[in-house]
């Protein structure tokens, strides 16, 4: 099947704030110089955000990751998670058509879809709050036939479920997912005939339990699903901060649909970033975190450094040798005047503050990735393991 990007695309994307501290935990995850390890998760948080991955998505995580625009297009346009076109606001039903569901109908599901959905798979339904696909086997093949919709599977249905299941999300109600046909989980339809002993006390298996509690079927992420911690990002001699609240695991436990602030939580696990005690980037230190953060910046004095109106003779240099410099920041660092490794080598605090709060879209990046030190390093002719990779076509 052939994978492009919709006709249509927004002018702009950008993750929410708690979004971005989310993509921030998820990139210190992985050693220096392999932030792109990051791409999948990231993109997946910019459907989540959306509903769909635009062109404007695409790009913003390219750049925050440090890729080439057309590295991030391959991963999105190669793994059919990810949507390149809207979906439906309520929900995008995933048919598995593979053979076990196939032989248990699915193309009756397929049917119900295209009659109370859109005639073709992707499309809108009138209202705008449907769509559907056939995907490949979702690994439910024991309760076939099945569908995902949002992040929860509806499993051992017929026709006349799935209408009803449809019908119900399209007048606001969420049915409970899990075995349509009474069934606890895979267990013989007849019932178990091994593991019987015991009374079952569960109403529902694991997986339905979950969804249930955190109540996200046809949500999209919106910072109240599970947290990403970081404790690795706190090496002070201060003990790791913990989360606020219960663990996760006795929090499946607790009442169903509970709101929950994993993003605060986040934001609690992480005080060594905020102080500026990031081990990963000690000499970034301070300032980047501080950069960062927008309210912080108001404190820290700034100096406008100086700019070229154009680069001078010779040509501007590779800004993207410099780690954290992708192709739209160079472009920006363009418009600002700054075409050389010897204008960012110079730069005094002050000016690395007001860099810092000005480059619209990628606040606090030069300290970050500690732009200067960089920049010293190449202005004086040597190179930085980073810009090796560069020369080398490693990195694009
Ligand atoms: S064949 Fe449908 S879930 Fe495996």
């Amino acid at each position: 099947m052939l994978r492009r990007l919709h006709h249509e695309q927004p002018a702009s994307f950008e993750f929410t704030p708690a979004n971005l501290d989310w993509a921030k935990g998820q990139i210190s995850k992985y050693p220096e110089g392999r932030q792109a390890s990051a791409v999948i998760p990231l993109l997946w948080r910019g459907q989540e955000q959306e509903g769909w991955l635009s062109r404007p998505a695409i790009e913003y995580v390219a750049d925050l990751l440090g890729m080439a625009h057309i590295r991030v297009l391959e991963v999105a346009t190669f793994y059919f998670m990810f949507q390149l076109s809207p979906v439906g606001s309520v929900a995008h039903v995933q048919v598995c058509g593979t053979t076990t569901c196939m032989i248990c109908g699915a193309e009756d599901l397929i049917s119900v879809c295209r009659d109370k959905i859109a005639p073709g798979a992707h499309q809108l339904s009138s209202d705008g709050k449907f769509s559907w696909e056939e995907v490949e086997c979702l690994g439910s093949c024991a309760n076939a036939p099945m569908v995902q919709i949002g992040k929860d599977y509806y499993e051992d249905l017929t026709a006349e479920k799935l209408g009803w299941i449809l019908d119900e999300l399209a007048a606001g109600r969420v049915p409970t997912p899990g075995p349509q046909n009474g069934r606890f989980s895979s267990e013989a339809k007849g019932g178990p005939v091994v593991l019987t002993e015991g009374d079952r006390v569960e109403e529902h298996n694991a997986s339905v339990a979950a969804a249930l509690h955190l109540g996200d079927t046809i949500k999209r992420i919106d910072g109240t699903e599970v947290p990403l911690l970081t404790p690795w990002l706190d090496r002070t001699d201060k003990p790791v901060s913990k989360p606020k609240g219960k663990p996760v695991s006795s929090r499946l436990g607790g009442a169903p649909n509970e709101v929950k602030t994993p993003v605060e939580d986040t934001r609690d696990v992480i005080p060594a970033e905020k102080a500026g005690q990031n081990p990963a980037q000690p000499e970034a230190a301070a300032a980047a975190n501080a950069a960062s953060e927008g309210e912080a910046q108001t404190e820290t004095e700034q100096t406008r450094p100086a700019t070229l109106d154009a680069p001078r003779e010779g040509g501007a240099d590779d800004l993207k040798r410099i780690k954290g410099i992708g192709p739209k920041l160079e472009q920006l660092c363009h418009s600002m005047g700054f075409y050389h490794f010897d204008q960012i080598a110079n730069w005094t605090p002050e000016e690395i503050a007001w860099v810092d709060s000005n480059l619209e879209g990628f606040k606090g990046r030069v300290t970050r990735d500690d732009w200067v030190a960089q920049a010293r390093q190449l202005a004086a002719g040597e190179d930085t393991e980073f810009s090796k990779r560069v020369d080398k076509g490693d990195v694009y």
